[in-house]
């Protein structure tokens, strides 16, 4: 029987945890057994004592944890001290930021850890179950949408009162992705005027079937932004410099910003300039949700909430899921799940098929190689 092993995270600030009470249950009926390190569903308030009652085991440590498994599933890819515990052979399965941190990737290779970053599973049907940037964007896009609110000092709804009326907030989403998607509908839910933009024609639709308007430059250009597997093209500087000017004077006018744009493998496009943030009213708000990849925001700083000398807040936190860290953690795991039953055969003996389309996808170091990298 295999046996998975589920430790806290050492990548700074992660509040997520990669198994559930709930998911620990279906982990055993698939066949496998389960061993947690005391604390790890701490940031997303599971005591041991659930781990238990689930039936998994719950060592003191991570190493005692490691010392038994055949897997260890992550939320972040593993730390060097932790990869220095793993056994050669061990599969490890997280979220391993595959283009940006070679480091993890060349440690797992020389630990010759056998790892999947599950960034990589492949947007078709079978694997949706499994397709953590989906689960993961959509809590942030609601995420961001909460934050704005929180750090603005005027109301969402339009509210007509005895005492007079408040303005419904003017709400400009950038970037129609999952995270985007989620966000237009958490600002409409809250009563925000909506509008959103994005480069993939096939947005227009899913943006004003919400119930929100699209604005963008709907040129030739446009209208071949979609590469085949779904996602956004790197767009011309004529095609930025006209979007951006379409976009400038409607950002003037918005109270919120959220920003959601990314180009897998690729810096975040820039897409609001400072001097745009310039030219909105003291007390706006823009979350920059692609601050991680470098940020779709001029100014936008990691981490911190910067306030521009015209009164515009700009919130840089990363990680936004993890500040839903219990629903983040339920979907997360509910992703391994999926993707553990693939490690296994229906009668529960551990035989990970690689030839299998999603786990050749995913399969990014193995016998002492790093066998991705793109
Ligand atoms: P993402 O996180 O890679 O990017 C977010 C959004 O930013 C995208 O909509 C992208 O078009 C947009 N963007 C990039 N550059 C931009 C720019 N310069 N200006 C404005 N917007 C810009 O995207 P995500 O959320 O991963 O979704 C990508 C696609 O994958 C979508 O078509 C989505 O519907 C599809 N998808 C398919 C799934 C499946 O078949 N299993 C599951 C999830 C998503």
């Amino acid at each position: 029987m295999a046996v998975i092993a589920v430790t806290k995270e050492s990548f700074a600030g992660e509040t997520r945890v990669a198994a559930t009470p709930d998911s620990i249950k279906k982990l055993l009926a698939a066949g496998f057994s389960v061993v947690v390190e005391s604390g790890a569903g701490a940031g997303a308030s599971i005591p041991d004592s659930d781990y238990t009652d689930a039936g998994a085991t719950v060592e003191k440590t991570g190493k005692a944890a490691l010392a038994k498994a055949d897997i260890l599933f992550k939320v972040r890819g593993p730390g060097a001290a932790e990869i220095a515990l793993l056994k050669p052979g061990t599969l490890v399965v997280a979220m391993l930021n595959p283009y940006q941190d070679k480091v993890t990737l060349d440690g797992l290779a020389k630990a010759k850890a056998t790892a999947f970053a599950m960034e990589f599973i492949p947007r078709i049907t079978r694997a949706q179950v499994m397709d953590v940037l989906s689960s993961q964007a959509n809590l942030a896009g609601y995420r961001a949408v909460i934050e704005a609110a929180y750090a603005f000092g005027k109301g969402f709804p339009m509210m007509m009162t005895a005492a007079g009326t408040v303005a419904a907030a003017k709400t400009f989403i950038m970037g129609v992705g999952v995270a985007g998607l989620q966000a237009i509908a958490t600002a409409r839910r809250l009563g925000g005027v909506v509008t959103a933009t994005d480069v993939r024609p096939a947005t227009k639709e899913q943006v004003e079937s919400l119930g929100a308007k699209f604005l963008a430059v709907e040129d030739e250009e446009f209208k071949n932004a979609q590469t085949a597997g779904g996602y956004a093209k790197e767009m011309s500087k004529e095609y930025q410099a006209k979007q951006a000017e379409l976009v400038s004077t409607h950002i003037a006018k918005q109270d919120i910003v959220i920003t959601t744009a990314l180009i897998p493998g690729r810096p975040a496009p820039r897409l609001v300039t400072a001097a745009q943030v310039a030219s909105m009213r003291p007390g706006s708000v823009i979350i920059d949700l692609a601050i991680e990849q470098g940020g779709n925001v001029e100014g936008a700083k990691l981490g911190e909430i910067v306030e521009t000398r015209n009164g515009v807040k700009i919130v840089g936190y990363p990680n936004l899921a993890g500040r839903i860290a219990a629903d983040a953690s339920n979907l997360y795991s509910r992703n391994l799940v999926a993707f553990a039953t693939l490690l296994v055969t229906k009668e529960g003996a551990f035989a990970p098929d690689y030839a299998d389309e999603i786990l050749a996808a995913a399969l990014v170091t193995k016998d002492g190689a790093v066998v991705h990298r793109t």
